[in-house]
Order: C-alpha cells, then structure tokens, then sequence
C-alpha cells in the first residue's frame, strides 16, 4: 500500500509529518517514547545545553484564553544527562531530535558535538526563546552571530542541523535566509511569542520572569504567516510550529510551505492522541483531494 503521508526532511525519513515540538514533553525516554508510540514520526527533546540550569522560579506558566504564556528559564540537566534517556530510545525507529542552546558559537559547538555522540538524529539550535539572556531569541535576532553558530556547530558535526527561528523579529526571512547560507538543513519557525500577563488585583506580572513566551491556538495565524515569509526566502525544508492542534491546522502550515509539523501545547489538552489524529487527518485529505503524496502540497498556498 502507497504511504501518501510519509515524508522526508534533510535526510530524515518520516513516517508520517509529525513531531513533538521542544520542551513540551521533556527528556525523559519514557515521554518521548511515549509520543512516538502515539504516532507522532520524530521527536525534538527539551533544550539541553552544557551544564545543568534550574530555570526560573514560579509561576513559570500561566494559562491564558486561548494558549499558555510560559518562561520556564530553559531548565534541563544539561546533555550528559541525556546519555542514559537516549539508551531507552534505542529501540525507537524514528528519528530523534537533541534540542540544544548555548550562549556562544563554541558553546553550542561543545554541547552539539556531545548530542551528536549521543545518537542524536539531527540537532535542533533553539536560537529563539523569548525568555533566556544572552542565549535565546538575542542570537535568532542576530544574524552575525547566529551565521557564526550555525557555522561553527556544521563544522562540527556530521546530522543535519535545524535553527528554530523566533517570531520576535522584524523580517524572519532574512534571518532564515542567514541561517540557510550558514549550512542550516532545514528552519523550524516559530519559537513562542513574547508576551506578558498581569495580575488585577496586586497589579504585578504574574510570571516571575515577567516576561514569558505564548503558545497555542494564539499565535497559529502568527506561525502561518512566518512559515509563509520563511518558505519565500530559502530552499531548504521549513518545519511549522505553533498552535497546531487538529489536522486542519497542520494541512494549513503545510500549504504555507511547511514540509512537516512540530505540536506542542495541544498536547496538554488533547493529550499524546493528537498525533495520530493530525496522521490521519492528513491522510484523509490527501486521498480525497487526490494527491498522491504529501509533498506535494508544501507550500501550495504560494500559488496565489
Ligand atoms: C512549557 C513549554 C516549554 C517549552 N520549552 C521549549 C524548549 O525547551 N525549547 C524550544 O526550542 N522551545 C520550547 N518551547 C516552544 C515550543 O517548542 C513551540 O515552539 C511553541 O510552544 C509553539 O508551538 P505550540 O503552540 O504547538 O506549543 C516550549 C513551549 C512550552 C509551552
């Protein structure tokens, strides 16, 4: 039987165009085999960088009308850690993805070079959270600095390399177009968006960093659009993110010119099944539109 909905992106094979997005699942092996087994075709682990880091203090997540705003502070164990998770995966056939960040182009090389040792499938460069100094979205707004990451850790490694790309900015393209000629394999947008909350009652903002990022339904249009403006400016594979929660939603990044999607908050109010119900549905409206493959949809909408 012919697969319309398998896929491929920078070498990758995919079963089908779903992956978990960064930092919703964690890191653990159970979790992320656990959305494997739900049908999701890859997996992006939370972002790791060199040394342990304790993240911000709560409230690291408030729930807003129609997604979260989170500014969790990157915690995570650091990449050594991540050496007994990747051992669990072992058994895994699909493709795993080792988020990483770091605060300078030798820092991102030493923690992709580990990632690269561990087995990681391919690296994904979080150069876009909107809630980190020094290592986040002020990379993914810098395209000298982010031209001289994605260099230094191509050098390095051998996997395909992937810059997720922050919505903060004024023209995405140029900075996908910086991170293509750098050698990037392939651009994942967007990362959140910045944004706050503020309580009424004490008149103070509610997260403890203040500032934190928005996920979720909110900020689909936004997403649409930078996968829309990214696919324009480069030729390499263009993975969507943001506020994809049911099948419609990822046929619409597709169309914009995603080649395959990444879900994240949706997963805490649909749980793990959204995966495979995105597959499905995607399956669905490929034969009864009559394409013969999922490509070739990917960026339809340019048509016009
Ligand atoms: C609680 C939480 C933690 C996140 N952690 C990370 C992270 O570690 N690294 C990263 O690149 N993105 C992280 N993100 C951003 C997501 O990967 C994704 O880009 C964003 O949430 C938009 O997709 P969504 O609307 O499907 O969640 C996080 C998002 C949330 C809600």
């Amino acid at each position: 039987m012919v697969n319309r909905i398998a896929t491929e992106i920078a070498g990758l094979q995919l079963a089908n165009p779903t992956m978990l997005a960064a930092g919703i699942l964690g890191y653990t092996g159970l979790s992320l085999q656990s959305v494997i087994e739900a049908g999701a075709a890859a997996v992006v682990t939370k972002t790791m960088g060199q040394e342990p880091r304790a993240g911000y203090l709560n409230p690291t997540v408030v729930q807003t009308d129609c997604g979260l705003l989170n500014a969790m502070g990157l915690p995570n164990p650091g990449i050594g850690h991540f050496k007994e998770e990747m051992k669990q995966l072992k058994t895994i056939h699909a493709p795993i993805i080792l988020s990483i960040y770091g605060s300078s182009p030798e820092e991102f090389v030493k923690v992709a070079e580990t990632a690269a040792e561990l087995g990681a499938d391919a690296i994904e460069l979080n150069v876009s959270c909107p809630h980190v100094e020094k290592a986040g979205a002020e990379i993914g707004c810098d395209p000298l600095l982010l031209t001289d990451i994605v260099k230094a850790v191509k050098k390095h490694v051998n996997v395909p390399v992937i810059a997720k790309l922050t919505p903060n900015i004024a023209n995405i393209g140029e900075i996908a177009e910086a991170a293509e000629e750098a050698g990037a394999d392939a651009i994942t947008a967007i990362n959140t968006v910045k944004a706050m909350a503020i309580d009424t009652e004490t008149g103070r903002p509610i997260l403890a960093n203040k500032f934190g990022g928005l996920s979720g339904p909110a900020i689909k249009p936004i997403a649409v659009r930078c996968v829309y403006d990214v696919y324009r400016a480069v030729n390499v594979p263009v993975i969507g993110c943001g506020g994809i929660s049911n099948w419609q939603d990822a046929i619409e990044f597709m169309l914009a010119g995603a080649s395959a999607v990444q879900i994240g908050t949706a997963i805490a109010y649909k749980g793990v099944e959204v995966f495979g119900s995105v597959a499905q549905g995607i399956d669905d409206y490929l034969k009864r539109k009559g394409f013969k493959n999922v490509k070739d949809i990917v960026g339809l909408a340019h048509k016009f």
